[in-house]
């Protein structure tokens, strides 16, 4: 009787749903893989150990956040002290520790943004990206943790939504479009936004969780388990979210003035921001505001040509979930 008017055009909502839980318990990374990243991980400790004792290893990207899919790569931050290298050093003598250790394609990136080491495990084909000293992505890998303990459609629609990104080429920041760790944001926002809400805004609660790194200050609820019954009041299916997520994106967000915020828990305008003009290579054509560095705009990637190729996409997927037969398969096709 409620129904929202983009799901009027689903007269089998139910079914859609069960078809998209079991799409996402098959993405789930099954246990043994967990096995064995633990076990790659305390090597990776220990050659760390024998070359700096007072260094330390984290997890972040998808294996530390929760939104990893089976098969994800392993992103690892190396925190060190040390004044005397610069981090492309440090990458570059982190790889001359791996290939004597027999890790296979080590490559270091010096000259990237963010200074990277890559390599794979000969033996479990497990592929890790080091970087150093990254500890804001340590920090909103915490964030993104903790918003997917709170309600558990999160978890699902992400997953769907990386998942299609990634059938449908529009994860590919170096061709312009968003990272999944944007995509994540984008879900995140948007069901901090449902009424009623299925997430809270964590940033805008007393702080029971606060670091500092280098000159920005994160604080955040994070007692998750007082949080747990705060979306029951919704009683949306994954199937009503998923449709509900693509129409957004397809025909409701103002692409020309807003900004989304998980950190506010709400919009902001591209004015407030100062991003309604093009500097550099960053023209703000989709704005997604980092919950920790508020002056990045995670959206800074698109161009002229991949923000028409992103909203085609969002469009096809939103046309399909109102008219298919078959949403299942065609959302998903490959592009
Ligand atoms: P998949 O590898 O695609 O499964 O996803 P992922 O969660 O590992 O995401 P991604 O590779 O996009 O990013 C890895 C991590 O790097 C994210 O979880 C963030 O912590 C961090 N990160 C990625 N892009 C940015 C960015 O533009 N700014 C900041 N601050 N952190 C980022
Ligand atoms: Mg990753």
């Amino acid at each position: 009787p409620s129904l929202r008017p983009e799901m009027r055009y689903r007269p089998d909502l139910e079914k859609f749903t069960f078809q998209m839980l079991q799409m996402y318990q098959s993405l789930i990374p099954p246990e043994e893989e967990e096995r064995k990243r633990r076990q790659f991980l305390s090597h990776l400790d220990q050659l760390v150990a024998r070359e700096w004792p007072g260094a330390r290893l984290f997890l972040f990207g998808s294996c530390a956040n929760a939104f990893g899919v089976c098969n994800s790569d392993i992103d690892v931050c190396l925190s060190i002290n040390d004044d005397q290298l610069s981090k492309a050093d440090l990458v570059l003598k982190m790889a001359a520790i791996l290939r004597s250790d027999n890790m296979q394609n080590v490559q270091a990136l010096t000259h990237a943004r963010v200074p990277i080491v890559k390599f794979t495990e000969s033996t479990t084909g497990i592929s890790c990206d080091i970087c150093v000293n990254n500890m804001l992505a340590v920090v909103n890998s915490k964030l993104l943790h903790d918003y997917s303990q709170i309600d558990v459609r999160l978890r699902q629609l992400a997953f769907l939504v990386k998942h299609w990104a990634k059938r449908r080429q529009v994860n590919e920041t170096y061709r312009g479009t968003l990272s999944s760790y944007a995509y994540v944001l984008m879900c995140i926002h948007f069901l901090q936004q449902r009424k009623p809400a299925i997430l809270p805004c964590l940033q805008d609660m007393r702080p029971t969780y606060r670091v500092t790194v280098g000159n920005i200050e994160c604080a955040y609820y994070d007692q998750i388990e007082t949080l747990q019954s705060f979306g029951a009041n919704n009683k949306e299916t994954l199937g009503e979210l998923l449709t509900s997520f693509f129409e957004y994106w397809a025909f409701r967000h103002d692409y020309t003035r807003a900004v989304i915020s998980v950190r506010t828990g709400g919009y902001l305008s591209k004015d407030e921001k100062e991003w309604t003009r093009r500097i550099g290579n960053e023209r703000h054509l989709i704005c997604i505001e980092d919950p920790l560095e508020v002056a990045h705009d995670l959206g800074r990637v698109v161009d002229r040509h991949s923000i028409r190729v992103l909203r085609d996409e969002f469009h096809r997927a939103a046309k399909i979930l109102r008219h298919d037969l078959n949403p299942c398969t065609t959302l998903f096709e490959p592009f």
